[in-house]
């Protein structure tokens, strides 16, 4: 828990809360506090809080803000939704995520028939979208409290209205300036910490939902990073991922702009930090300032998430990628000239509209050519409100399904092809848990995020070994520590 600048004990709750943020937010979690006590004086038990995250990293990031925030105000974390108070921080980037946040939702509602006192809570990109608000306003009126992406910051401000009002309570912002610094966050992992440099994308691609309901960019000041880098070194974080929507633009529009090169280079002097991860890189905004600093760095780790989307130069330029196949391949060259080990990994969409059988051909062309170590590969879903929407050569389903396995089928052979040329080497792992099928076993990463089971125990948690990998298990290894 980092919570330096927090003192709830000294807020004075008489006074009217502060209009300056995070001031404001200490005075409202000092308040909801006044409730978590009244509960535990009442039910001679603390109240308890679950989150469910969906989607990627910058939503994994925010919970842990989130749950930070409730433990504050006194909730202790419950394993499931019998909680007391229960949150979806929910994604949008492609429908079947919806579908399951309204499939949870009429579960909730019967288990907070039992227990009415019971809080639901719905925050992230999807209530971005107004025709989810509008679906949660009709018939979802067993939820409480609404959030979007752009107030996180606020959940002990709403929470206190929720109390006082009895009412369902909705906060969307549009779009913010905005970034607030200093609020509690809770991590998942005691030696790994995701880190946020920037929020938003400003680049449309066609098919991506993600820039109207994050935002615009914003990057972070490098100072306020470099802080939290020190402060999570302190707690004894090793590893380091830094995160944005699109890490290689970072610092182009602050006051003082910056790169994200050269922020990589100050990360990378935290005395205690031992591993840098990022994600993602956008392939248009790659550097060879980035190269040559991932080259020089005994930190930055030997992977590369790199989003190719498709193989097909015309369907990159209407997907407003802004590169051609040719140029991902010479970058993909120039990045494996640089450093012959790195591991390249990519997203995938099959079934863009308008998708022919060659443009499917030149995506297993680029497949073949780069030999990703691993890649996402996602059937295109419509997203309303982007350009890509309102085509009508939409790819019929079984065309789709076709593509999508041929597409899996390559990527997943070439894979295990690419895992298993390190069979024998001895090489460094971070553990990060104790196996969940056998407990004799723990499970940590090598610098290129290959995942490598070996004999251990739990006191091993965040620290590295050198292990040689004596067996590949198609995407994984098994191994055994040498030291
Ligand atoms: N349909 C399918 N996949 C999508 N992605 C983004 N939008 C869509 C969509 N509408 C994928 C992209 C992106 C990843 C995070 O999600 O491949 O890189
Ligand atoms: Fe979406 Fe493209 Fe921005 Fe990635 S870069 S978040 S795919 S718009």
């Amino acid at each position: 828990m980092s919570m330096k600048d927090i003192d709830i004990d000294s807020v004075n709750l008489k006074m009217e809360p502060l209009k300056s943020e995070p001031e404001r937010q200490t005075w409202f979690m000092a308040k909801c506090r006044q409730y978590t006590e009244d509960f535990e004086r009442k039910k001679g038990r603390r109240p308890t809080f679950f989150i469910q995250t969906f989607g990627c990293q910058m939503n994994a990031k925010d919970s842990e803000k989130l749950a930070g925030i409730l433990i504050q105000i006194g909730y202790v974390e419950a394993e499931d939704e019998s909680a007391d108070f229960v949150l979806y921080n929910t994604c949008t980037v492609r429908e079947n995520a919806n579908l399951r946040v309204y499939g949870r939702l009429g579960q909730l509602k019967h288990k907070k028939k039992k227990n009415p006192d019971m809080l639901i809570t719905l925050c992230g990109c999807m209530m971005q979208e107004q025709a989810v608000l509008e679906k949660i306003k009709t018939s979802y009126r067993h939820v409480d409290i609404v959030f979007g992406t752009h107030n996180v910051f606020k959940l002990a401000e709403l929470l206190a209205t929720r109390l006082e009002s009895g009412g369902q309570i909705i906060d969307i912002w549009e779009g913010t300036e905005k970034i607030v610094e200093n609020l509690p966050s809770q991590r998942k992992h005691s030696f790994k910490a995701g880190v946020n440099i920037m929020y938003g994308c400003n680049n449309f691609c066609s098919y991506c939902i993600v820039p109207y309901v994050r935002g615009r960019e914003r990057s972070r000041d490098p100072k306020d990073i470099l802080m939290e880098c020190e402060r999570l070194a302190s707690e004894g974080v090793v590893e380091i991922m830094l995160l944005g929507q699109n890490v290689n633009s970072y610092g182009k529009n602050l006051e003082n702009p910056i790169t994200f090169a050269r922020l990589l280079r100050e990360v990378e002097k935290v005395e205690g930090i031992k591993r840098i991860r990022f994600m993602t890189s956008h392939p248009k905004d790659l550097s060879d300032e980035l190269i040559e600093v991932m080259r020089d760095s005994k930190k930055i780790c030997r992977h590369l998430h790199l989003p190719v989307q498709s193989g097909s130069s015309r369907l990159l330029k209407d997907m407003n990628r802004r590169y051609t196949k040719e140029q991902y391949l010479a970058l993909v060259d120039k990045l494996r000239q640089a450093m012959p080990d790195i591991s390249l990994t990519t997203d995938i969409i099959v079934g863009y509209p308008g998708e022919t059988r060659e443009d499917h051909e030149e995506t297993m062309d680029v497949v073949r050519q780069v030999r990703y170590d691993s890649a996402f590969t996602f059937i295109y879903s419509k997203r309303s409100g982007t350009p890509a929407a309102g085509r009508s050569d939409q790819v019929p389903e079984a065309v789709v399904k076709e593509r999508f396995d041929a597409l899996l089928a390559l990527v997943q052979e070439i894979a295990m092809e690419r895992t298993s040329i390190h069979e024998g080497k001895t090489m460094e792992v971070l553990v990060e848990e104790v196996n969940a099928q056998d407990n004799t076993l723990v499970t940590g990463r090598l610098s290129n995020n290959i995942l490598v089971h070996f004999p251990g125990e739990a006191s091993m948690i965040g620290k590295f070994y050198d292990v040689k990998l004596k067996e590949c298990k198609g995407f994984y290894y098994y191994g055994e520590a040498v030291k």
